[in-house]
């Protein structure tokens, strides 16, 4: 008895509870573009193939190991082990060896890597291409991956209630951690130094 009464207390409230959730949806995705929320992987890996078509070039930034080194020492996990799957040039692992080491979720697709069965179990550490950032967000806050992302950090301000929503259907805990200036620095495809507003984005579950 008190079984089936529990029961269908835990039904009641997950009806309730994702109706909550759809209806945040709802309202949150009216007039949205690149924050849109999408349920389904191919489809983010559609728009997130569009977005970046038309932002080549401002995808293609490489992170700077010194973007990462205060936030890794501050964290404790110099020389932990993480993954990323943007594989970009292929030499993060590389410019990364003296802080962290780093492994790549192989060649092809984010979509389509991280929907593997055998992902490694590593935490994300990733410079995103900037353009599709929300799409690649939803799909790892969707198989619950704790990550660490570095963002424009615009996001910080006027995306703070994406990222909340973002919260509210998908769990876990943000932090945004603040970069110092000298600490906003990337590599361009020519080998030249540009200096980028962004912050470390990490979520946990
Ligand atoms: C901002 S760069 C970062 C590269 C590298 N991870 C680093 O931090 O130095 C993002 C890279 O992801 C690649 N990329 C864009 N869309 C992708 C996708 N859907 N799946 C995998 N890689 C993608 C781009 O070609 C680009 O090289």
């Amino acid at each position: 008895m008190t079984k089936a009464i529990s029961f269908v207390i835990l039904y009641i409230y997950d009806l309730i509870f994702r109706q909550s959730k759809d209806e945040i949806i709802k309202r949150f995705n009216k007039g949205k573009s690149s924050s849109r929320i999408l349920h389904d992987n191919d489809a983010r890996k559609k728009a997130a193939a569009l977005l970046f078509k038309n932002n080549k070039r401002s995808d293609e930034y490489y992170t700077d190991p010194v973007s990462w080194t205060r936030y890794l020492t501050e964290r404790g996990w110099l020389g932990k082990k993480f993954c990323d799957p943007f594989l970009g040039d292929g030499g993060l692992a590389q410019r990364l060896k003296n802080i962290c080491k780093i492994v790549t979720m192989g060649k092809g697709d984010f979509f389509d890597l991280i929907q593997r069965k055998n992902t490694p179990k590593c935490r994300v550490l990733a410079n995103p291409p900037f353009s599709s950032k929300f799409l690649v967000m939803q799909s790892l806050l969707e198989i619950k991956k704790p990550f660490s992302l570095i963002l424009p950090f615009q996001v910080r301000f006027t995306s703070l209630a994406v990222l909340q929503a973002y919260q509210k259907i998908y769990g876990g805990r943000f932090n945004c951690f603040v970069l110092k200036s000298y600490e906003q620095v990337f590599s361009l495809p020519d080998g030249k130094k540009k200096p980028i507003g962004v912050f470390i984005l990490e979520w946990d579950f």
